[in-house]
């Protein structure tokens, strides 16, 4: 079958790589794709906000399976489109994709579903939002309600910083604004394949580190790194999140008329009152994609149509997201990256490119703030993780900075 991934991160080289291995895969399209899923893929260029160019491309290309990568199209109504015309495609359509593109509308389905989540109200002004922070006290979580890249998101100690995120939060007319509890404790993203006959397939649980920094300080970003299996975790966590959140949550939707068929990604906080939904996704989240894919032994085509159980290779894997000078406030594009063939030779190691591009004389250069993610799998975590950071050390690009506690596990909060 032919294979048509949409868009140009590490989730979608990642998602092309695993396709590459699938046997009932034989050609494969990424648009419009980055210097590391060229290697493996035709790379139109296409507009992927624009759902009518979406569809022109998959019927062009004779796609058998249209994979949408980020959240953008699905909010946009890419799948809508190609249903419309009779394309087979794996995610949302836009009523679904809801759940990520508004995070009050996440809210109110979790609260009719009974599904644990933060406390949280809307506001479409600034006064009453103000008085919510002061109700909730601190630390304040803030979050704009709209899709804004995983920078959304404000969470802090500083009531000012809190204002100064609610004013910014409802600057336009329509604006709205979610102001919620804090919730402390580890955080767990675990994706669900959901089929349109209503089966729900849990994939390994997997933990990423949204803050820039190491011990999780400075800002939110997409994701610096990403790791599983979560060996601190309890027994039969998965269980327990797809029969307190995913199954009530489907089946939510489904009563509504607007039934979620795709991926769908809960990140949690196992708070000491048990679990709570932090958010929603409607996609596959990057980078614990890299990781939760480096252990898949079941060909990816199966576990996306939920033809049969995934099967995980024994051991664990970590990803390690190299990010551009200057992110995620201001990346520096351009630079050339030397040292990927070298870092690729490491023993279980995985490159995936994110933001790059490769000139016409050969150079990759960085294209994004995420340029890359370096995977390594391994026995364990602790050689998955050495192998991860041996790999990233080869890597040379001016002012790139990544973490170096990625994978340690409970040490790293929601906070
Ligand atoms: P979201 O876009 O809702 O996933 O939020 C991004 C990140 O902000 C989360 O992964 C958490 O690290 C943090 N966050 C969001 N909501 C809360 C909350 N209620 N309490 C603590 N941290 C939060
Ligand atoms: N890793 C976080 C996300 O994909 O949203």
């Amino acid at each position: 079958m032919k294979v048509l991934v949409l868009g140009s991160g590490g989730r979608e080289h990642a998602l092309c790589r695993a396709f590459a291995r699938d046997p009932a895969v034989d050609a494969l399209v990424c648009a419009p794709g980055n210097a590391g899923t060229a290697e493996l893929a035709a790379s139109p260029r296409v507009d992927l906000g624009d759902p009518d160019a979406v569809a022109r491309l998959a019927a062009a290309t004779g796609a058998d399976l249209t994979v949408v990568g980020p959240e953008a199209p699905l909010v946009a109504g890419v799948v809508d489109e190609l249903r419309l015309r009779d394309l087979p495609a794996f995610g949302p359509d836009a009523a679904a994709a809801r759940l990520e593109g508004s995070k009050a509308f996440a809210k109110e389905v979790m609260r009719a579903a009974d599904v644990p989540t933060a406390a949280g109200r809307d506001h479409t002004v600034v006064e009453s939002a103000l008085a919510d922070l002061d109700e909730f006290g601190p630390p304040y979580v803030v979050k704009y309600d709209g899709l804004a890249g995983g920078k959304g998101v404000t969470v802090t100690d500083d009531r000012d910083a809190a204002v100064a995120a609610v004013r910014a939060s409802l600057s336009s007319p329509g604006d709205r604004v979610v102001i919620e509890e804090f919730l402390d404790g580890p955080e767990v993203s675990l994706f669900t394949v959901v089929t349109a006959a209503g089966a729900i397939v849990p994939l390994l649980p997997a933990q990423d580190h949204k803050r820039v920094g190491d011990g999780d300080t400075g800002p939110n970003t997409g994701g610096m790194g990403a790791y599983t299996p979560l060996t601190w975790a309890p027994d039969r966590l998965t269980d327990e999140i797809v029969r307190t959140v995913v199954a009530p949550t489907v089946a939510e939707m489904a009563w509504r008329g607007t039934p979620f068929t795709g991926l769908l990604y809960t990140g949690l906080a196992l708070t000491s009152r048990g679990l709570r939904v932090v958010e929603f996704n409607v996609r596959f989240g990057d980078p614990e994609v890299q990781a939760i894919l480096a252990l898949l032994e079941t060909p990816l085509t199966q576990v996306l149509t939920a033809a049969t159980a995934p099967v995980w290779r024994p051991g664990a894997a970590v990803t390690v997201v190299l990010a551009a000078a200057g992110y995620p406030e201001n990346p520096r594009l351009g630079d050339p990256i030397g040292g990927l063939a070298a870092a690729a030779a490491g023993p279980g190691v995985d490159v995936l490119h994110a933001g790059t591009v490769q000139d016409a004389d050969g150079t990759v250069r960085s294209a994004g703030g995420r340029v890359l993610s370096v995977t390594a799998t391994g026995p364990d975590l602790g050689s998955a993780r050495g192998s991860a950071y041996e790999a990233i050390g080869r890597i040379q690009l001016a002012g790139s900075h990544y973490r170096t506690d990625i994978g340690r596990g409970k040490e790293s909060k929601a906070s």
